[in-house]
Order: structure tokens, then C-alpha cells, then sequence
């Protein structure tokens, strides 16, 4: 995820900027820059790679001056590279930003027409010309920032400087920005952590504020120009708390980012007054032609795609067939060009993907990737490419990886469903209605997140569990399972529920918890029999359901209730309870959660 830092004062700017921006580094970026002002006039410097490198480039070059912006980038329009690195400049407006701007598309053309001049492929590009642009037209500074802020869709934190004036502007909508306040300087930032060795009195700026900052101090408007008060906060963090945003792993920090994740890889995408998904520009071949998906991908990007099997063979009625990556090319599949494939990967660099992709390709088939880092090989390799915006996952263990995976496989099948004629307009607009409500749905869960860790505290010392779910749950089984056993080195094994009765069922005593997921849908009934089965054999049962009125929940020993959803996004909603109860029982026995033991971030070997 982008972290962007500003300074103003009477100190060297360039050492202040770059320390805060190396604070940031944990948040993960492909490039950096900064821009620094003296006397009148910005110097900008910006590369691929680390800070560490920019910090040896802008020395070289003897960078100096007391107020600058600065920017660690997480490419999400084009490619991590020196023209797409941050910050951007339109004549002497500077501008850093994170988030992502929906309709720069439009802005960008309406300025082109205006004869600006575009040298990125990115969305941030478009608010230095678009404050230029007001400049031009004879406002001043701080109302030319507050005019272009007016215009933005989307979320951005921004941070900008221009030459002619000793001032610094900061503005929010959607994307988090703080200000650390000090005598005589000021420092904004993305995050705390950047800012705790100057201060720790912050101010969180809300959204719509713009914050204008110079030499006796500053003021905060809002987005129509009139003065606000906002509280002043003592922090009592340490550093590597703060990086963690007061989370103790980040592994549950990015549980709890899951309904900003979610809502960043729909920003742009879904419409849904016109019942539309729109993919980036995505080229896909003509549908009908498609006689077979194909989908493949490893661990919880695997679990993903058997989601996606549901989803497509149920509403698109096109034969899907899910594969392991390691498994996929040493059985000669039988692929031609009437296929699709469509590869899931969080790091975009997974061995075993990348080689399914090849085989892919040999065999003449459509190859379709789903990424979340920019610039990785399947991201780049891929005859097309759909990014979930999760921003960086650090923890090991996939978390809104998965959910933003899954969210992209809908929209997917949506995109898919309408150009094949599938769906009229109505149910799309329904569909998409349902979709835009997952992040709050979301939140509902984490509100609740205590129950969960009673729930944790109760099961911790059992040396088993089974995991059952019928239908589409079961594969989010499959990964409620994954998730326990990785972080927590619990033994857990998933079925699906039907499947109990051939053999797992021997297993069944008082020391072997059975997590149940069982929502209301059509296999609902014969779930109830499944936990009739265990219970009959003194199991004890973990129910997680959308009813309060499950007709087991008297009868087992914990239940949590989720909001309600439709079918194919269930497994959005129920990752969420799941994620939760393995982090808990695994935080509780103090295993390195993060850092699993043998475990990496990223397969790169096979
Ligand atoms: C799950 O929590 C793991 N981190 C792992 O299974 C992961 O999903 C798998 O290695 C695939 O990684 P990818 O999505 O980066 O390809």
C-alpha cells in the first residue's frame, strides 16, 4: 500500500522525509520518490526500488530545502517504474497520493482536450494537472487543491507542493492521513509510524478535510472552505506497534483491512445503477466460443478457485475444472484453443502458477491471471490480467488476499454473465447491490471478533478438529482448515459434510471439535444431519450460520451468526469468522503467527 509523507519547517526536509518514508517500508512498495522545495523551486527524484536507493540518488544529486513530499509506491495503474513512481508533477504543482482515483479516465481525457500533456500510466497523474488546471483558470493555491478535491472520485490521501508558494497542502477522502503536530513544523503522513520519532500528538484528518500548512502553522477546512476543529491525540505506541497499526500481528491487522480491501478492488469496477462491471480494460475472447474454464492456482488461492467453480457452473453453465498448480502440467491436460484459463495468485510468482500458465499458453489457451502484485510475472505473462487491490499482505497466512480473490472471481462471472446475455439488467443490478454491501457485512463480523476469541479460548487445547460444509462452503471449509493448521500447528482436516459418513466419521469422540459452517441454503437440511451424526458420537460443534434461528443451535456448544448474503458470496462472509478463530487459538499458544514455521510468503521454487 502507497505511504506518502510531507514536512514543512526549518529543518532539512530531505533527511525528516526519508526517515519517515523508511517507517513506511513494512506497508510494502515497488518504487519511491521525493520532491523537495528551495527557494522557489522543487527538485523531484523518484526510481524503482528501495528508499535506501533513492536516499543514495537524491544525495548525489545534493538535494536540499526545508519543506517536500514524499512517497513510497504500491503499483496499482501501471507498472512499478520511474515514470509511474510518485511524486507527479503538472508545471510547478507536485502532488504524492495514495488510493485510487475511479474517474481518471475521464478527468485525464477532458484535460488532454485542454492540452495537458500525461507522461504515466497512473490515476494520480491527473490531480497536479487538475490543480494546475484551476491555477490557470485564476484561483489561488489552497482553492485550486479544494476545487480538484471536489472533483475526485474514489479515495486518495494527497500531499502537494508547488513552487511559487511556501505552503503545503494535504487533503483525504477514503485513504488514511494523519498530521504530527509540532512547534513551528509540521509533518503529514499515511501512518504513525512515520511520524512517532518528531511527535506523538496527532491529528487524524477526516474525509473531505484539506489541511494547509506553512511557516506560523496550519489550518484544516472542509471541502467547501470552512475552518474545522479536529481533536489532537497523545499516542502511547511503540514504534513496531504502530507499524502494525496497534495490531499485535499483521496478520490481524489485514483481517481487519478486509473491508477497505474489498471496497479498493471494486472502486471503479462495479456500477451499479447500470447494472455494469467494468475490468480494467480487460480483452477477453469471445465468449461463446469458450467450451471449457480452466482454474488453477495453489494453497488459498486454490481454495479460491474452487469457490469460482460454483460461482461459473451455476450461473455461466460453462464446465469448470480446478486444478492444483504442482498437479496440473505433469498430467498432460487436454487444453486447445477453445479454452480458458485463469490462474489466482496473491504474489503473482508462485513456481508452480506460472509454470500451469506455460502449459497454458503451449496448448494454445486463453490465459487469464489474477494478481495482486503489479508486475509480477503472472501479472505480466498473462494474455489478460484482473488486480485485486488488497494492497500488500505481510502475514504468511492469506487473509484479504482471499476475500479480494473471491470478490474478483464474482465480478468476473458478472462481466462474463452479461456479455453472454445471461443476465438482464435487473439481476445484475441485484447481484451488484449484494456485492457492494460485503464490506460493511464484513465489519459487522469484526464488530463481534470477542465471541470469536471466547470461542478460541474454549477450543485451544484440543490437539484435532474436523471442518465440514456442504456445497459452495466447502471449500471455504477447506480454508478455515488451512488457516488453522498453518498458523496454529493444530491437526485440521476438512470434508465435505456428505463425505463424513465414508470414513472421518470413525474419528469422531469428545476431543474432536467439528466446525460446522451451515448458512440457509439448499443443502441447509442435510447439514442438520450432519451435526445429528456428531453429536450422536459426543462431537463437539462449532456452528457458524446467517439464522439466529438454526434448529441446531441449542444443541451444540458454540454458535456464531453472520450476516446474511446471497449463495456466491457466502464464502466472502464466512472467511471472516474462520480467519478470526485460527488466529485467536494460534495467538493464544504463541506460535509466530506472521512467520509461520516452515512456511514462506511467496513459492517461488517448485
Ligand atoms: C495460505 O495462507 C498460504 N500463504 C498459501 O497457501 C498461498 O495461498 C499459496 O502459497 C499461493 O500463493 P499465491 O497466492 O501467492 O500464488
Amino acid at each position: 500500500m502507497c505511504g506518502i509523507v510531507g514536512y514543512i519547517g526549518k529543518k532539512e526536509a530531505f533527511n525528516i522525509l526519508i526517515d519517515a518514508l523508511k517507517k513506511l517500508e513494512y506497508r510494502g512498495y515497488d518504487s519511491a520518490g521525493i520532491a523537495v522545495w528551495n527557494k522557489g523551486k522543487i527538485e523531484v527524484i523518484r526510481q524503482k526500488g528501495k528508499v535506501d536507493e533513492l536516499k543514495e540518488l537524491a544525495l548525489s544529486k545534493g538535494i536540499k530545502g526545508t519543506m517536500g513530499i514524499a512517497h513510497t509506491r504500491w503499483a496499482t495503474h501501471g507498472i512499478p517504474s520511474e515514470r509511474n513512481a510518485h511524486p507527479h508533477r503538472a508545471k510547478d504543482i507536485v502532488v504524492v497520493h495514495n488510493g485510487i482515483i475511479e474517474n481518471y479516465m475521464e478527468l485525464k481525457q477532458r484535460l488532454k482536450k485542454e492540452g495537458h500533456k500525461f507522461t504515466s500510466d497512473t490515476d494520480t497523474e491527473v490531480i497536479p494537472h487538475l490543480i494546475s488546471n484551476y491555477l490557470e483558470k485564476g484561483h489561488d493555491f489552497i482553492d485550486a487543491v479544494r476545487l480538484a478535491a471536489c472533483e475526485l472520485k474514489g479515495s486518495y490521501a494527497i500531499g502537494v507542493i508547488r513552487e511559487k508558494d511556501r505552503t503545503m497542502i494535504a487533503a483525504k477522502k477514503e485513504s488514511p492521513l494523519i498530521v504530527g503536530v509540532i512547534d513551528g513544523e509540521s509533518i503529514i503522513a499515511s501512518d504513525i509510524p512515520a511520524v512517532l520519532d518528531m511527535t506523538n500528538k496527532i491529528i487524524f484528518l477526516e474525509d473531505n478535510d484539506i489541511a494547509i500548512f506553512n511557516e506560523t502553522g496550519f489550518k484544516i477546512l472542509d471541502i467547501e472552505g470552512n475552518t474545522v476543529e479536529r481533536t489532537i491525540h497523545t499516542i502511547k505506541w511503540t514504534g513496531a506497534m504502530a507499524q502494525k497499526g496497534g495490531y499485535k500481528h499483521f496478520m490481524l491487522k489485514e483481517i481487519f483491512e478486509q473491508p477497505i480491501a474489498i471496497t479498493d478492488t471494486l472502486i471503479g469496477r462495479v456500477k451499479e445503477d447500470k447494472g455494469e462491471i467494468e475490468l480494467d480494460d480487460l480483452k477477453l475472447p469471445d465468449l461463446r466460443k469458450i467450451k471449457k474454464i480452466w482454474m488453477v492456482a495453489c494453497g488459498t488461492s486454490y481454495h479460491a478457485c474452487l469457490i469460482g467453480k460454483y460461482m461459473f457452473e451455476s450461473n455461466l453453465k460453462i464446465p469448470v475444472e480446478v486444478d492444483i498448480a504442482s498437479e496440473f502440467r505433469y498430467r498432460d491436460p487436454i487444453i486447445n484453443k477453445e479454452h480458458m484459463l485463469i490462474l489466482v495468485s496473491q504474489s503473482g510468482e508462485t513456481a508452480d502458477t506460472i509454470a500451469a500458465m506455460k502449459e497454458g499458453k503451449n496448448k494454445n489457451a486463453y490465459v487469464l491471471s489474477i494478481c495482486n502484485v503489479l508486475g509480477s510475472t503472472l501479472a505480466r505473462d498473462a494474455h489478460g490480467v484482473i488486480f485485486t487491490h488488497a494492497g500488500p499482505e505481510i502475514g504468511v497466512a492469506s487473509t484479504k488476499a482471499f476475500t479480494t480473490q473471491i470478490t474478483v472471481l464474482f465480478m468476473l462471472m458478472l462481466f462474463a454473465g452479461k456479455r453472454l446475455g445471461l443476465f438482464n439488467t435487473r439481476q445484475l443490478q441485484e447481484k451488484i447491490g449484494e456485492l457492494r454491501k460485503i464490506p460493511h457485512k464484513i465489519q459487522e463480523v469484526l464488530n463481534n471478533a470477542e465471541n470469536i476469541e471466547e470461542m478460541a479460548r474454549k477450543y485451544m487445547t484440543y490437539k484435532d478438529f474436523l471442518y465440514i460444509g456442504r456445497g459452495i462452503n466447502y471449500p471455504s471449509v477447506m480454508e478455515g482448515a488451512l488457516k488453522l493448521k498453518e498458523i496454529s500447528y493444530i491437526h485440521a482436516e476438512a470434508y465435505a459434510a456428505g463425505e463424513m459418513k465414508h470414513g472421518p466419521i470413525a474419528l469422531i469422540d469428545e476431543n474432536f471439535p467439528v466446525v460446522v459452517l451451515s448458512p440457509i441454503d439448499t443443502t441447509y437440511q442435510k447439514t442438520c444431519s450432519n451435526i445429528e451424526e456428531v453429536l450422536a458420537r459426543r462431537g463437539k460443534v462449532l456452528l457458524f450460520t446467517d439464522t439466529t434461528e438454526h434448529e441446531m443451535a441449542q444443541r451444540v456448544e458454540s454458535t456464531f451468526v453472520m450476516p446474511k448474503t446471497i449463495y456466491e458470496l457466502q464464502p466472502i462472509i464466512s472467511a471472516i469468522p474462520l480467519q478470526l478463530l485460527a488466529y485467536y487459538i494460534a495467538n493464544l499458544l504463541g506460535t509466530d503467527v506472521d512467520q509461520p514455521r516452515n512456511l514462506a510468503k511467496s513459492v517461488t521454487v517448485e
